[in-house]
């Protein structure tokens, strides 16, 4: 689970064409754009920077990115048809594989003026990845980073999603160890130095169960509920995370 310096190198690289293809897609992303729009555009700029989109064909999935609008969680497939409406809340999730290395990072769109209620989910949800990072150094351990977020979401009356969780990445797509979102403090895997991996919680305003759609992929709330996501990929320095996707 221990990256090298030349692996790392690699993977930083790949984590920087993530976030700069998502920050591409802030001046972009407006009512009225189809989610194959998004699709479209994540694809070429990946292609044009010499790397591959990681979500086409893995595992049979058909695109280059994931685009989950409001109830659902993760894994959302775009279409012509899904256009942005005013209101939406989305997530962007984009993974590049430069050089053979990994980046995976993922955030939120709000589209045009959006609900209340729909602002604060996304922000609580924001809010719980960065309690998450700051419980990331060498000796802390994989319970204290799904205890901070379970323990943000629930004071807020929101559930963690167990069905997904993050991962071990940077050679691979997932990679061990597993991130679950919950959990217990001092449990779970010991952080050391140069492990990679991803902290992605998905926050629902319901309940926590998934339902799996007829395509095999979409991931929604079973309740209907909205759910949030916001992603980054990290490195474990001997003093803290480094953010490699921000
Ligand atoms: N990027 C997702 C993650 O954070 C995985 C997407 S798998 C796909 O782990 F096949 F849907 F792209
Ligand atoms: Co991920
Ligand atoms: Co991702």
């Amino acid at each position: 689970m221990v990256k090298t310096e030349k692996q790392i190198a690699g993977i930083r690289k790949a984590c920087h064409l993530t976030r700069d293809i998502l920050n591409a897609l802030e001046d972009r992303i407006s009512p009225g754009i189809a989610t194959e729009q998004i699709n479209t555009w994540v694809h070429e700029m990946t292609v044009n920077a010499g790397a591959t989109p990681a979500p086409l064909n893995y595992r049979g999935y058909p695109k280059s990115v994931c685009t989950s609008i409001n109830e659902v969680i993760c894994h959302g497939i775009p279409t012509p048809e899904r256009v942005l409406q005013e209101g939406d809340i989305l997530n962007v999730d984009v993974t590049s594989i430069l050089e053979g290395y990994y980046g995976d990072c993922s955030r939120m769109f709000l589209i045009g003026e959006v609900s209340n209620e729909a602002r604060k989910l996304v922000e609580v949800t924001r809010e719980c990845l960065y309690r998450a990072i700051e419980q990331v150094r060498p000796g802390s351990r994989v319970g204290d980073v799904g205890h901070a977020i379970q323990a943000h979401a629930e004071r807020h009356g929101y559930s963690v999603v167990r069905a997904f969780v993050g991962h071990g990445t940077g050679v691979e797509f997932h990679e061990a160890p597993d991130i679950p979102h919950y959990g217990s403090p001092g449990t779970g895997t010991i952080f050391v130095p140069n492990m990679v991996f991803t902290i992605e919680p998905m926050i629902n305003a319901g309940g926590f169960h998934v339902t799996v759609l007829e395509d095999g992929w979409t991931a929604v709330t079973s309740d209907g509920s909205l759910s949030a996501q916001w992603e980054h990929t990290l490195r474990v320095m001997e003093d803290g995370a480094e953010i490699l996707t921000e």
